[in-house]
């Protein structure tokens, strides 16, 4: 079991755009498992990643209650189904003890790869469609406080620096 760093905000390599995955190889593989490795130990629901400084389109999750449904997203490609928006409380393996609602497309489509590299697609709603869009937005990225106004991001990042200092 290899457990990776999870960079927290406001890194600024939390900002990077992830590229696409050209070939779903053993190296992938093996990142794969370190991240689900950091994922359950944390522990989370989902993880990109750009949060382990890993800049390839790549995530891991498992949003089931007895943590026995690994899902794999490789290039993954998120459509919103209908125009109906649910909040639901969110939170971040890089903003730790921070929470706050986030309203998300309540339906979405998604097409992806798996650890073979095989294309799938997937309709998910509720829990499971919020965290693939908090996901996918790690790798554009983008920050669930980024939805949040301007002074709460504001005291999340000052929460998170005096934090960081503490921790150090
Ligand atoms: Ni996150």
């Amino acid at each position: 079991m290899s457990l990776l760093t999870i960079l927290e905000y406001p890194d600024e390599r939390l900002r990077t755009r992830a590229q696409p995955v050209e070939t779903v190889d053993d190296d992938l593989r093996r990142l794969i498992n370190d991240m689900f490795d950091t994922m359950y130990d944390a522990p989370g629901i989902g993880l990109a990643a750009t949060q382990v400084d890993v800049h390839k389109r790549v995530i891991v999750m498992d949003v089931s209650e007895e943590k026995n449904h690994p899902l794999v997203l490789i290039n993954p490609e998120v459509t919103p189904l209908g125009e109906e928006r649910e909040p639901l409380q969110e939170g971040c393996l890089s903003i730790p003890e921070y929470y706050a609602e986030v309203p998300r497309a309540l339906r979405v489509h998604l097409k992806a790869q798996d650890r073979n590299g095989k294309a799938y697609e997937l309709e998910a709603d509720g829990l499971l469609a919020h965290c693939i869009q908090h996901e996918v937005d790690h790798l554009e990225g983008v920050l669930f406080v980024d939805y949040l106004s301007p002074l709460k991001r504001d005291r999340v990042k000052k929460k998170m620096l005096k934090r960081q200092k503490t921790a150090s």
